[in-house]
């Protein structure tokens, strides 16, 4: 347990969302003392958040600097729109758009040159954990960024363990699957360097206003990455709430 962790309730809109629900969040979002709320936007509304109780995210940049990638944006115009935070490695984006360990550590290592802070997502599809093979997995996903990244991983990342049956199915892993997790995770990390201490880890995988009260409570959980539930004012409210 430690005291000094604040936690993050982050949400990830994924590709949902529009200007007037942008515009709810700005004026009702209730940010409890010692909570840090974020939102991780559609890329199109990072440029129109302004006097904002919450911090603001995007959802993916590239590895690259500049230059002649159609479609992707680099870490330099996410800093003009004073983005601090940045999703890598979600499974979505793993399956969707192949996204390997190579590409989302290459993207962390990118953004780790400037002052956003990157969350790397990790967690198993239920095969696995059928297997019993979730520590290794998600170990596996831990080293191919901490390989690239050195040591500023310890004082930079936020982690999200997300267990990939767990997201968007309503099936939540309980209090307990998850503080396993991310027990393993934190101790994993400890061993390398005593700065993980100071990591936040947060769970995603449906949590929702009724059982983040449980969730947060785990002594290694530090916050939520919050899908479906982040688009809806009152249960995201609920969610900081319970994170105060
Ligand atoms: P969910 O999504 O809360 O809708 O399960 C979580 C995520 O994908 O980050």
């Amino acid at each position: 347990m430690n005291k000094a962790r604040k936690k993050l309730i982050a949400g990830n809109w994924k590709m949902n969302g529009n200007r007037e629900l942008l515009n709810v969040f700005t004026r009702q979002l209730i940010v409890p003392e010692g909570v840090d709320a974020l939102l991780c936007l559609p890329a199109p509304y990072l440029a129109f958040v302004s006097d904002s109780l919450f911090k603001v995210g995007a959802q993916d940049c590239s590895e690259h600097e500049n230059g002649a990638h159609t479609g992707d944006i680099s870490t330099a115009m996410l800093q003009e729109l004073s983005v601090q935070y940045v999703i890598f490695g979600h499974s979505e984006r793993r399956q969707d758009h192949n996204e390997s360990d190579a590409i989302v550590a290459a993207k962390i290592a990118r953004v780790l040159q400037s002052d956003i802070t990157p969350i790397l997502c990790v967690g198993e599809p239920l095969a696995i954990r059928e297997a019993g093979q979730v520590f290794a997995y998600v170990q596996a996903q831990i080293d191919a960024v901490l390989d690239v990244c050195g040591d500023k991983f310890f004082d930079k990342v936020v982690i999200a363990y997300e267990p990939i049956w767990a997201i968007g199915t309503g099936q939540t892993a309980t209090p307990e699957q998850a503080q396993e997790v991310h027990h393993f995770i934190r101790s994993y990390l400890v061993r390398k360097n005593p700065r993980a201490e100071q990591m936040r880890i947060l769970y995603g995988g449906s949590m929702n206003a009724s059982n983040a009260r449980h969730l947060l409570a785990q002594a290694d959980i530090d916050g939520g990455l919050i899908g479906g539930a982040s688009l809806k004012i009152d249960d995201f409210n609920m969610i900081c709430q319970a994170a105060g």
